[in-house]
């Protein structure tokens, strides 16, 4: 059978690898097996397997940032809970874009949403040792469920593919009767989905959330991604939805990377309730001396983490957040390159059999945004992300998100302009050797 690249160099280096199961291959291990392919054959891949910003940085960003390294600030230490000004446009841009009012005190800047994650799940799991546990709403990014390992605490996970709406909630609530949950875990848009869990469905999690004492840790990587609503005008409605509207116990982490396409410079923003950010836990203080929440979130664990954010970066988020707030610059405008470019892959997928698998939102088909997720009938994810890669397609098996369909999750951001033709040509080939 004759492939868009060669067969026999595909499979050798797919077998060089020596990987014992080519469907759990992450992000990583296919970067590197693509990049072999392209070197060897001189083939470009069209690759979808990396969520990584395919747009340059914000202007607005990179410009207040050489300003503040000019002014000097890479010399001293920022501090822990952030500049101040960062801290103000943190809260104005939460008021605009969310309509949550948290005051500045409570916005940290942290080393990207990652280590966000990595102090929230800590600090909410040793508020209350009787609990040991982290729920995710699967699908999601592998890397968090890794931060659960290497604290040594535990993780429970649903895949929310048979569980929207109503029996959402109910299946939460299963989890939360144990007793053992600390934080529910979940991306809004989700990555890899591009769900977006409604307002009812975060009404409900905020209710359990107060109900059974447990933090929301909501992962707003991609804020205001949903390009089904136009969420572009600061203060006006329609909002990004969050469960801040539903819910006093909750850290929301919004990050730069790709709002801002800012991801090399490792920047975001946890947004911790002011309910519980002066919160008092007795678990805490026996562990750290002292037992408000947001004390021990900046002065225990960022300060053992990282000592603070980088100090110029924090320049750059201030400029991005204070001219988005003022109505300056249209960042989500600039990144609905994402959802053009959703439109025109999934238009080439379906026309040759492929079908989406997340479908919907309680009914609403999903937007065209960063990620979409496919499914070939009759081959499961682990064949069928191998099979593209004799197509000249990269990407990642659902498997490894937590998801329990059979399928593949397509990023949209790095294809180019000139690769349309060629993906139409690769997946006619694909189509045509799979009897469609
Ligand atoms: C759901 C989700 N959360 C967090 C991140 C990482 O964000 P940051 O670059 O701010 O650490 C990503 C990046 O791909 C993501 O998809």
């Amino acid at each position: 059978m004759k492939t868009p690249i060669p067969h026999n160099i595909v499979r050798s280096v797919i077998e060089d690898i020596n990987l014992p199961n080519f469907g759990k291959a992450t992000i990583r291990e296919i970067v590197t097996i693509t990049n072999k392919i392209e070197k060897l054959t001189g083939e470009r891949y069209i690759r979808m397997e990396m969520g990584v910003p395919g747009l340059e940085a914000s202007a607005v960003g990179v410009k207040a940032e050489i300003a503040a390294l000019q002014a000097g600030v890479a010399s001293k230490y920022p501090s822990l809970d952030g500049q101040h000004n960062l801290k103000q446009e943190a809260s104005r841009f939460i008021r605009a874009f969310i309509d949550t009012d948290i005051p500045a005190a409570c916005c940290i800047p942290v080393v990207g949403s990652m280590q966000g994650t990595y102090a929230s799940y800590l600090t909410a799991l040793q508020s209350n040792s009787s609990k040991d546990t982290v729920l995710f709403i699967d699908p999601g990014f592998p890397v968090q469920k890794q931060q659960l390992v290497v604290m040594g605490y535990k993780i429970e996970s649903f895949d929310a593919f048979e569980y929207r709406g109503e029996r959402l909630i109910k299946k939460i609530e299963s989890f939360l009767k144990n007793g053992n949950i600390a934080a529910i875990s979940y991306s809004n848009p989700n990555n890899p989905s591009w769900i977006c869990l409604q307002e009812s469905e975060l009404e409900g999690i905020g209710r359990l959330a107060t109900e059974y004492d447990c933090i929301v840790v909501e992962d707003l990587a991609y804020f205001g991604m949903d390009f089904r609503r136009d969420l572009s005008q600061p203060f006006k409605a329609p909002f990004q939805v969050s469960v801040s509207q539903y819910t006093d116990n909750y850290i929301m982490l919004i990050s730069s990377s790709k709002a801002f396409s800012y991801a090399g410079q490792r920047i975001g923003i946890a947004a911790i309730s002011e309910e519980l950010y002066y919160r008092y836990y007795g678990d805490l203080e026996a562990r750290y001396t002292v037992g408000e929440f947001g004390n021990v979130f900046v002065n225990r664990v960022l300060y053992s983490l990282s000592a603070g954010t980088s100090h110029s970066a924090q320049y750059a988020l201030a400029a991005m957040f204070k001219a988005a707030s003022d109505g300056d610059f249209n960042f989500l405008g600039e990144v609905s390159e994402y959802a053009r470019r959703a439109e025109k892959v999934k238009e080439v997928f379906l026309k040759h059999g492929f079908e989406i698998v997340y479908l919907d939102d309680l009914g609403q088909p999903i937007g065209d945004g960063f990620y979409f997720t496919i499914r070939y009938p009759g081959m499961t994810g682990a064949a069928l992300m191998e099979e593209l890669m004799y197509y000249g397609i990269s990407s990642i098996s659902l498997e490894t998100t937590g998801s329990l369909q059979e399928g593949l999750r397509i990023c949209t951001s790095f294809i180019q302009h000139d690769q349309y033709d060629d993906l139409e040509y690769r997946l006619a080939c694909f189509a045509e050797n799979h009897g469609n």
